[in-house]
C-alpha cells in the first residue's frame, strides 16, 4: 500500500543567518523609544512597530536582515513551483514581547509569504510560535477526541504544531496558515522581526502593453 499526502503545507526555517547584529538590536530599541505607543494588531500585551516599507529598510541598520529575508523567499518561492516571477516585501515590523505578551491566532492576509526572524531572545520560555490547520479541517482529532487510541500528534493528522524561536532564526510560511505567539513567561526581551511578501507576474506587462495603460478602454 502506499500513501500520498495531498496538499502539503510547507514551512521553510533557516538557522543561524548570520545578520544580527548589535546595532539591528539598538535600532529595535531606538524605533521603540521613539514611538513607545506602537501599533495594536495581533499582540495582547507587547510592543509593535509600525511598518516599514523596503525603500527605508534599504536605508538603516536591518538592510541586511531585508536582503536575507528575500533571497531566502525566492528560494522558498522557486521551492513552491512560481516560475517568471518577481516578489516584493510589502511591509516589515518589529515585535518586543516581556512577560505573559502574546499574538492572538492570525493570518496575513495580502501576502504570499510571510515570516518572522527571531533577532534577541531571553534564556528561554518567551513564547513558541504555533501554527495552527484550518479549523473546518480537524474533523478526525474532534471526532476521536482522545488520544489513548489514536495518535493526535503526527503531522499528517496534528491540529498544532509548535516551533520554539532561536535566535538568528528565519521562518517562512504561506501567509494563510494561521499561527499566534504563545504568551512569554520570561522577564527578557524577545525580540522578533516579521514581514509579508508578495509576487508579482513577469508576464504582467505583456497582459496590458504600456501603450494601453488605460484599463477601463480596454474591452473583452
Ligand atoms: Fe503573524
Amino acid at each position: 500500500m502506499k500513501r500520498k499526502d495531498l496538499f502539503p503545507t510547507p514551512v521553510w526555517t533557516i538557522d543561524n543567518c548570520g545578520v544580527k547584529t548589535d546595532e539591528m538590536v539598538e535600532f529595535c530599541h531606538h524605533v521603540k523609544d521613539e514611538d513607545p505607543d506602537g501599533r495594536k494588531s495581533s499582540n495582547l500585551g507587547g510592543w509593535q512597530s509600525w511598518d516599514f516599507r523596503p525603500e527605508v529598510l534599504k536605508q538603516n541598520p536591518l538592510k541586511p536582515l531585508y536582503d536575507d529575508i528575500m533571497r531566502y523567499c525566492y528560494a522558498a518561492a522557486d521551492d513552491m513551483g512560481f516560475q517568471e516571477y518577481t516578489l516584493r516585501m510589502t511591509n516589515l515590523w518589529i515585535n518586543i514581547n516581556k512577560r505573559n505578551d502574546f499574538n492572538v491566532i492570525h493570518t496575513h492576509p495580502g501576502a504570499v509569504l510571510s515570516g518572522v526572524y527571531y533577532l534577541s531572545l531571553p534564556d528561554c520560555c518567551s513564547g513558541d510560535l504555533t501554527f495552527q490547520r484550518d479549523p473546518k479541517d480537524q474533523h478526525l482529532r474532534e471526532f476521536w477526541g482522545c488520544s489513548d487510541n489514536f495518535d493526535r500528534f503526527n503531522e499528517v493528522i496534528a491540529d498544532e504544531y509548535d516551533m520554539y524561536p532561536e535566535e538568528d532564526k528565519l521562518i517562512i510560511f504561506p501567509a494563510h496558515l494561521p499561527h499566534r505567539v504563545n504568551q512569554s513567561a520570561s522577564d527578557g526581551e524577545r525580540i522578533s522581526i516579521s514581514f509579508n511578501v508578495t509576487a508579482f507576474s513577469n508576464y504582467y506587462h505583456e497582459i496590458y502593453p504600456n501603450n494601453q495603460p488605460d484599463r477601463t478602454k480596454l474591452s473583452l
